[in-house]
């Protein structure tokens, strides 16, 4: 909709109203709505500070007040009547409290600027999603420990390049997930202690002539402090690309987890099975069963790292201080807190409720001359052979076990000796994973009783 008369906002030195076109590309409100709660608090905290400082009436600062609360009302049961032509959420609102209260809504905006008014908006609104994200990670670091705590000392094949390499534990591969969600954590912290502080009061740019206390809404809003540069408080940004960096790393090991899990669910490996509460069936296959959280969650790595890069692009190169191009901030971390708060939850749940197939985790863990390792440390520690020499040995043994369709255990001394003649029963001791996954003690090693204190730590920590 088209309004023939200039904005009611800004529009005392226009004689018509914008084109459609300028309309449609120019409105944030169909987004930034989501702002609205945000967006008052901010108002109802700069509205009590200039009453504080003598720049409003106390009777006008309390009509204002309780306006806002009216206009928040009216928003969350979903009787406000968004306005096109009233650009974006802080103009909506303002508009609305005219209509409630009169002539005082007029001196809310007194002291600041739309500019200083949506980088405190925008600010707290990730504030709450670095939050909201904090207690998604902790849940989902609670079901990983839940997980660790139950097959501690279950074995299974550890890889690299994908190819049987080590045996390790169950608890120790849950336990590296841990790790990684518990950085997350920690980068969530990191951002949101440094993201804290308040860029209302620096007006348009410049800061402003009258006598603010930008301490007071500070503290009103739970800010630190003040942001100390007018120009930079209205063009950072920082808090929204470092939220979606933040959220992008998270993504990439939420992505790496659910790969495993897709894998480790199928019927060639059957390490897992994922509840019914999370998986789908196909409408064709009926024996079907299909790791759909799993596969989303490894997908949603794409548009949060999309947002992520779409910002920095909108960011770069943008002149002191604000320009409209801001305005592009908000929907890409819209989507991406939306999804990445999504990925944490199923995540979670799917963890939650899955089942580790102990005896298939063993099976695999014993094939695929996954103690080669220990045969040849065994010849080192026992014969003095030198470790290149033992690795020589053990590469002859692997291949005389393969010709055979064998595993190394099942390989006999007469068949040992024949490769080296040194070699004594007791190596039949290192061969099987129990062994060696017990050996290794060495500080964030996969022995069970080193991944039970890793556990008991984090327990601790949380
Ligand atoms: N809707 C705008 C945004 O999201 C609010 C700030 C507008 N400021 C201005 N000077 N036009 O960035």
């Amino acid at each position: 909709m088209t309004d023939t008369t200039s904005n009611q906002m800004w529009g005392g030195r226009f004689s018509a109203g914008p084109d459609a076109i300028m309309e449609a590309i120019n409105a944030s409100i169909g987004f930034d709505r989501r702002m609205a709660a945000q967006d008052i608090a901010g108002s109802r905290a700069h509205a009590a500070m200039l009453a504080a400082t003598g720049v409003i009436t106390d009777s006008d600062a309390e009509a204002i007040g309780k306006g806002l609360l009216t206009v928040l009302s009216e928003i969350e049961t979903g009787t406000f009547a968004f306005s096109t032509a009233l650009e974006d959420i802080h103009m909506n609102v303002e508009a609305r409290l005219k209509e409630i209260v009169g002539e005082p809504a007029g001196r809310l905006h007194t002291g600041r600027s739309r500019n200083d008014q949506v980088a405190t908006d925008f600010k707290l609104w990730v504030r709450d999603q670095l939050d909201a994200a904090e207690t998604g990670l902790i849940a989902l670091i609670r079901a990983l420990l839940g997980q660790a705590e139950a097959g501690a000392g279950w074995v299974m094949p550890g890889f690299t390049h994908l190819q049987t390499a080590q045996p390790v534990t169950w608890g120790h591969h849950m336990m590296a997930y841990v790790e990684m969600f518990g950085r997350d954590l920690s980068r969530v912290r990191d951002a949101r202690v440094r993201m804290n502080e308040s860029p209302l009061g620096a007006a348009a740019l410049a800061g402003t002539s009258f006598p603010i206390d930008r301490e007071m809404t500070a503290t009103a809003l739970g800010f630190d402090r003040p942001a100390a540069n007018s120009l930079d408080a209205v063009s950072d940004r920082d808090f929204a690309l470092e939220f979606l960096g933040v959220a992008s790393i998270c993504a990439i090991h939420l992505s790496r987890f659910a790969e495993e899990l897709v894998i480790w669910s199928s019927a060639q490996f059957r390490f897992v099975t994922l509840s019914d509460r999370f998986s789908t069936g196909s409408s064709i296959m009926p024996q079907k069963k299909n790791p759909d959280a799993a596969e989303l969650i490894r997908a949603k790595v794409g548009r949060i790292f999309g947002a992520n890069t779409a910002l920095m692009m909108v960011m770069k190169g943008l002149p002191l201080a604000y320009s409209k191009d801001m305005q592009e901030d908000k929907e890409q971390v819209f989507d991406a807190a939306d999804n990445w708060m999504l990925a944490l939850a199923a995540m979670e749940g799917m963890v939650r409720d899955m089942t580790a197939n102990r005896d298939s985790l063993a099976a695999a863990a014993g094939s695929g001359f996954s103690t080669a390792t220990d045969l040849a440390d065994w010849l080192v520690r026992v014969l003095g052979l030198p470790f290149r020499d033992a690795h020589h040995v053990t590469g002859s043994l692997v291949a005389k076990a393969e010709a055979r369709g064998c595993d190394l255990p099942d390989l006999t001394l007469a068949d040992m000796q024949s490769v080296h003649p040194d070699i004594t029963a007791g190596v039949f001791d290192v061969l099987g994973v129990e062994n060696s996954v017990n050996s290794r003690m060495s500080y964030g090693g996969t022995a069970p009783a080193r991944v039970r204190e890793q556990i008991a730590r984090w327990r601790q920590a949380l």
